[in-house]
């Protein structure tokens, strides 16, 4: 079997690798084996994924003679609870998990952020292992430690830092992916180049469409630079004291799109991210700090990929202005009554800005939804005279 790409997170003591390769599920058992603490995990995973992967994973854990049972959740965001958490705490409890009992956390960010929360808590803290198996969870949130579930007044509003003992992201269980979460997944990889890494981000605009195509190589260099990228920035701030807060572009613009269509399918976060990165280089534009090419640059490869990048592109509603600024000042990012934004002198230079009147951010908004007034009528009146034209 081929020998997995390997990067490191350096924590000190708790410092763990990432694993990234096409037949690391199938080798899961042996690469977590030396890390154990004894010779028992507990799977957590959802039904959806434990029907496509988790017969793998059973046999990668029985080769390695690695004992093992599983909890299942039921699949989605609506898992992400305070009584979810409960539940699963409660169950493991009853499986009578012991402070050396590994917990594997199988699925994507929302298996990894509940069951790396479960881990931070149950018995004040078991190791667990990420096995993240969406885009978004491989290039993002399977790194970092940063695990949690939603309550009524916000998304992820509790929760712990809690580093895991080893990340394994198979790349093969990308390519059965659905488009859609594909894409969405995909807006992460492109805000790395964005943040920091212009040749990363000139790569990508050459070779973006194959690895949502699923081209092998391609999604395995993605996935391999963006956790590098994320490898380092939490190493140097694994609290978000400082410069890992530039992770967060787009997400400010992208939580209040996302708060205000209800978190379900009809914007993924990964799509309010898109459209968020964009408001987040319009802003920099519209200060003076960043060439308006730049930010044209970004639409034009988010379009060329098929990601949204403006209102005009999202399932219509009636937006309000208010409404979306009110949602950014929820973040809780917010700091002193003062918003953090991410900002851009550049492709590759993303820096942080606390000095952001919210009258430029109404601005800012305004245009945006003008815009998309303005392309839906001129596509109603192309529409309309198409219609004139052949009924002629
Ligand atoms: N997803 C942003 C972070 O991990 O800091």
């Amino acid at each position: 079997m081929t020998k997995p790409r390997s990067l490191s997170v350096s924590l000190g003591e708790r410092s763990y690798d990432i694993l990234i390769g096409t037949t690391v599920l199938a080798q899961a058992g042996k690469l977590m084996r030396p890390l154990l603490k004894s010779d028992r995990v507990i799977i957590i995973t959802d039904a959806n994924l434990a029907e496509r992967h988790l017969a793998r994973l059973q046999r990668a854990l029985d080769d390695a003679g690695i004992r093992h049972e599983h909890i299942v959740v039921p699949p989605g965001d609506g898992s992400k609870t305070l009584d979810q958490l409960g539940r699963l705490i409660s169950r493991l409890l009853d499986l009578k998990v012991e402070r050396s009992t590994t917990l594997l956390a199988l699925g994507g960010g929302v298996i990894g952020d509940l069951a790396g929360f479960a881990a931070a808590v149950t018995l004040r803290g078991l190791d667990f292992v990420q096995i993240p198996t969406s885009l978004l969870a491989q290039v993002d949130s399977s790194v970092g430690g940063k695990t949690g579930i939603n309550t009524a007044q916000g998304k992820n509003l509790i929760g712990a830092f809690h580093q895991p003992r080893l990340v394994l992201a198979d790349t093969s269980i990308l390519t059965t992916l659905p488009r859609r979460e594909m894409l969405a997944g995909y807006a992460e990889v492109v805000k790395y180049g964005l943040i920091r890494d212009a040749g990363f981000f000139h790569w990508l605009e050459a070779h973006g469409a194959d690895l949502i195509d699923g081209e092998r190589a391609e999604l395995e260099h993605a996935v391999l630079e963006s956790c590098r990228a994320k490898a380092e920035i939490v190493a140097a701030d694994e609290r978000e004291c400082g410069q890992r807060a530039l992770l967060n572009l787009g997400h400010t613009f992208g939580h209040a799109l996302e708060a205000e269509t209800g978190y379900g399918d009809e914007l993924l976060h990964g799509e309010g991210v898109a459209v968020g990165m964009v408001m987040a280089f319009d802003l920099s534009v519209q200060r003076g700090h960043c060439a308006p090419e730049d930010a044209d640059r970004l639409r034009r490869h988010l379009a060329a990929v098929g990601l949204p990048t403006g209102f005009a592109d999202l399932a219509p509603r009636h937006w309000d202005v208010e409404r979306l600024i009110a949602h950014m000042g929820r973040d809780k990012k917010v700091s002193g009554g003062r918003i953090t934004f991410v900002l851009v002198r550049g492709i590759g230079g993303a820096y942080l800005e606390t000095e952001v009147e919210l009258d430029e951010v109404r601005a800012l908004f305004t245009t945006a939804l003008n815009d998309a007034d303005q392309f839906a009528l001129e596509n109603e009146t192309s529409r309309m005279t198409t219609r004139a034209t052949l009924g002629s």
